[in-house]
């Protein structure tokens, strides 16, 4: 008898088969009601007490092959046909892909490069780490000029002619340099100043720097171009020009833009007046054009500056201009934007 369930165990150890019928026949020839097992189970009772132990050794040895024998099969079963279906189902749903967002410094600057390059401007660019040269001296502010003062200005080492530019109106000085008039361009970027970080303010930010160099260019072109600026870029034709003192332009300006007060937030933002300052702005001062190879007495040209960072607060009300560079993202999430 022990000799018969042992050619059994030797037949279960040898079985193979990927066929799900296949397998569930073995399980019942072994392991149902009325199968092997249990014929042999009830064998017990007559079997002589010496051989018992034996005999009962077998017969669950044979049990528990033939049960791992069925669960390893049939696992072997379902794992073909998972990896079946990850590779042949088409129709299944895609792994979704997590949209980004621009930073709104990016959204608020492709928007300004977007509204002048319509009217023909040109991008151009510039190093962040400057000398003496471009960021002062050829912009009219010789040395102990007092408007250095007013640029906090971060120095590099103990070298004073190297320095992180204050103001992208250095960029303006590389491009009259390289470049004949007509000119026509603005120049995005970052500049740096030494100044306390705060809700208000921080030790670097972003500008956006115009300039147009022509034949008979005037203070009129100026402000009919800024006209179309304001209008495009926030929806509001009214400004105004408030004669102020740039050393790079003469004469000068700050540009307001009349935003209105018809909701609490317009009084906020504008401190109850509804007019918002935007940028500076001016004639380009015929001795800058002249550090540049260009002669006033043919050429004039206008210039403008303003802070990218101080639109963006305004327009999506972020209350600290420090969001923009924590890169939080519960904080950056929320600019969804095409541009
Ligand atoms: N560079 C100035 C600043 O950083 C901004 C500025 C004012 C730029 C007048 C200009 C300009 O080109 O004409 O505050």
């Amino acid at each position: 008898m022990i000799e018969k369930i042992k050619e059994h165990l030797a037949e279960v150890e040898a079985f193979s088969s990927t066929n799900k019928e296949e397998i569930e026949n073995f399980r019942i020839k072994y392991l149902g009601r009325n199968g092997l097992l249990t014929g042999f189970f009830a064998e017990f009772k007559n079997v002589p007490n010496d051989q018992k132990k034996d005999f009962g050794q077998v017969i669950n040895a044979l049990k528990n092959a033939a049960e791992n024998k069925v669960n390893s099969l049939k696992e072997a079963i379902e794992n073909s046909q998972e990896s079946k279906t990850v590779y042949g189902d088409l129709s299944r749903p895609g792994q979704p892909v997590a949209l980004g967002s621009r930073h709104p410094i990016s959204i608020v600057k492709n928007r300004i490069i977007e509204i002048f390059s319509r009217i023909g401007f040109n991008v151009s660019e510039g190093p962040e780490i400057e000398d003496d040269w471009h960021n002062f001296t050829a912009l009219n502010l010789p040395e102990y000029h007092p408007a250095r003062d007013m640029q906090d200005t971060f120095f590099i080492q103990t070298n004073p002619d190297v320095l992180l530019r204050t103001h992208t109106s250095s960029v303006q000085v590389r491009y009259m340099e390289n470049n004949k008039p007509p000119i026509r361009t603005i120049s995005p970027g970052r500049v740096y100043r030494n100044e306390a970080i705060s809700a208000r303010s921080h030790c670097f930010f972003h500008q956006v720097e115009g300039l147009y160099v022509d034949k008979g260019v005037s203070f009129a072109d100026l402000k009919q171009t800024l006209q179309y600026f304001t209008t495009e870029m926030f929806g509001k034709s009214k400004i105004r020009l408030r004669p102020s003192y740039f050393p790079f332009t003469e004469p000068s300006a700050e540009v307001d833009v009349y935003w209105g007060l018809e909701t609490e937030t317009d009084y906020k933002m504008t401190k109850g007046t509804g007019w918002l300052e935007i940028m500076g702005c001016g004639m380009v001062d015929p001795n800058v054009l002249k550090n540049c190879g260009i002669d006033p007495e043919i050429y004039s040209g206008f210039a403008f500056g303003m802070g990218i960072d101080r639109i963006a607060l305004l327009l999506h009300q972020i209350p600290d201009i420090r969001m923009f560079s924590e890169n939080d993202v519960r904080f950056l999430e929320q600019f969804k934007s095409v541009l």
